[in-house]
């Protein structure tokens, strides 16, 4: 569904601090129908436990659990990496725990974006140190990264994107604009 019929400006086009659309709602629908096919095939004989990242992943999380055809159990957590900065702090906090016990479970975690990869690395170590039978990750963007960054397997990529700062699609700046419905590029520097 497009957010607007063609040829109307949107709010959000009208905004200064947001650049140009990095995915349209089109590519993102068709992309996360595309990974739901994927995890729905991989997944077939092992019902999965979807750990979602709050907040970033919300909106991403909510349409893939949809586009898997599989009964499926769904948890979330909730960590802060940034604070109100578009810099990374390599600090990750658990700030909302997890509620179901992951032991003998197929846990597959669910990320917005990877961009130094530090928070899905602290994720990755805390889950597998609670005995799950596998755990992988699906995350709708990892950013093109010249660091080098902590040994990650990523099992589901959504898209590779150029290292900008975007936000829309669940992704924030300073909780705002997660509910732009498309992914653009955020041009205004820090928030104020
Ligand atoms: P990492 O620990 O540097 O990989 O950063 C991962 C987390 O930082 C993501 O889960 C996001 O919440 C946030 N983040 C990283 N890049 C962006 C961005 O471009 N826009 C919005 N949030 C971002
Ligand atoms: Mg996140």
């Amino acid at each position: 569904m497009p957010s607007q019929p063609s040829g109307v400006m949107s709010v959000w086009d009208a905004d200064p601090a947001l650049g140009k659309v990095v995915l349209s709602v089109d590519q993102i629908a068709k992309r996360v129908a595309e990974l739901g096919k994927m995890i729905t095939a991989d997944y077939a004989s092992r019902p999965p436990l979807l750990v979602g990242v709050l907040k970033g992943a919300f909106i991403f999380l909510a349409d893939l659990a949809r586009q898997i055809q599989l009964p499926l159990e769904l948890d979330f957590m909730a960590v802060s990496s940034y604070g109100r900065s578009t810099k990374t702090s390599g600090v990750v906090r658990i700030l909302k725990d997890l509620d179901i016990d992951l032991t003998g479970r197929h846990v597959l975690i669910v990320e917005d974006i990877l961009d130094s990869g530090l928070t899905l690395s602290y994720l990755r170590k805390s889950l597998l140190a609670r005995g799950p039978e596998s755990l992988a990750v699906c995350s709708l963007l990892v950013k093109r990264s010249v660091e080098p960054r902590p040994d990650l397997e990523i099992a589901y990529v959504g898209f590779h994107i150029e290292p900008e700062f975007v936000v829309g699609y669940g992704l924030d700046v300073a909780e705002r604009y997660r509910n732009l419905p498309d992914i653009r590029v955020y041009v205004a520097g820090e928030p104020a």
